[in-house]
């Protein structure tokens, strides 16, 4: 099992905190010694999570905000609060997500659900913080991305799925393009000369919440989905977490590293470089969504 190694004076964001893998994220961050900001939509699982995370680590040191990713004036509040207290932040975790509501869904900003959480919510958030990530020095950035990104495709023409709407086709584009936005910001640092490094991973399959989850948006009570399966090779968050912690933590990943398991289908096993689909690495597909995201959100990235 990887083991992050000492993260004293370094402090973290983790998005989507509260349970799955973003919790196991926060917990071993903050038992190598960083200050970890769960960064929550709901303070009472919020928590609940840094109590779990307590148990283990008693001295952890750990902050519980707000911060609801689909909704951009919660994201600006967020960054404003992180910001306004004036301390540095070294590593962001842009894991939350959302996986397959079964209806089309639209958020207050008038973005599709899957995509104003997975992408747009993490793009501003990345966008805002930029400026105190590069001062912080070492800083790294690491994308929750899935494999669905392999069969993805970014509808520049419906990026909003307005037109029509396939569960799986959306949750493929968003996470398809939280690879590229990896991509691009290791690109940009690169040819910036920023001490920075952005980074993507998936988890290969853990079955946690995002199945029921996503396939519960909207409806009165909880549904299962059709992907829960027991039969298809699966791991436990502790494993499941580690491709992200190798990206936020190992001294050597190189910007643009992208990371997921090793075993049998890219599903299970130790953290290893995984090779970025081809569609993520088109030409001239990073600067085109960045331009969307600018104009989506009103917020520039400017590295
Ligand atoms: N599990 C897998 O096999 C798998 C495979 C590929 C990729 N992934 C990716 O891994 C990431 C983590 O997923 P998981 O498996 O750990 O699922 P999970 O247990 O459902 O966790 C998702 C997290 O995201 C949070 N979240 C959802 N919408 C949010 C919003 N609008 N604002 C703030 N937080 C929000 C959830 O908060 P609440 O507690 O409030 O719901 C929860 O903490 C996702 O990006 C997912 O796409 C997972």
């Amino acid at each position: 099992m990887y083991e992050v190694p000492p993260q004293g004076g370094r402090r973290a964001v983790v998005t989507g905190a509260s349970g799955g893998l973003g919790l196991e994220v926060a917990r071993r961050l903050a038992g190598a010694g960083a200050e970890v900001v769960l960064a929550v939509r709901s303070l009472e699982r919020g928590a609940r999570a840094a109590d779990l995370i307590r148990a283990d680590h008693p001295d952890a040191r750990l902050e519980v905000r707000l911060v609801d990713l689909a909704d951009l004036a919660s994201v600006r509040a967020f960054a404003e609060e992180l910001l306004e207290a004036g301390r540095p932040v070294h590593l962001l975790a842009n894991n939350a997500g959302v996986m397959r509501p079964r209806r089309r869904t639209e958020t207050v900003d008038g973005l599709e659900l899957q995509f104003a959480t997975n992408v747009a919510g993490h793009y501003a958030l990345t966008a805002l913080l930029a400026p105190r990530l590069t001062a912080a020095g070492g800083a790294r950035i690491a994308w929750m991305t899935s494999s669905a990104a392999h069969v993805g495709r970014i509808d520049f023409d419906d990026l909003q799925a307005a037109r029509r709407y396939r569960p799986f086709r959306a949750y493929a584009q968003s996470k398809l393009a939280d690879l590229v936005l990896a991509r691009w910001m290791a690109e940009r640092a690169g040819a910036r000369g920023l001490d920075l490094v952005s980074a993507a991973a998936h988890p290969g399959y853990v079955r946690t919440n995002l199945f029921s989850n996503g396939a519960s948006v909207g409806r009165a009570r909880p549904r299962r989905s059709l992907l829960e399966s027991r039969w298809l090779p699966h791991q436990e968050v502790d494993w499941g977490a580690e491709p992200m912690l190798v990206a936020l933590t190992r001294p050597e990943v190189a910007n643009g590293a992208y990371y997921g398991p090793g075993g049998p289908g890219g599903l299970v096993g130790p953290a290893t470089l995984v090779r970025a689909p081809r569609r993520a690495t088109r030409e001239g597909l990073g600067d085109r969504l960045v331009e969307a995201l600018a104009g989506l959100t009103g917020v520039e990235l400017a590295l």
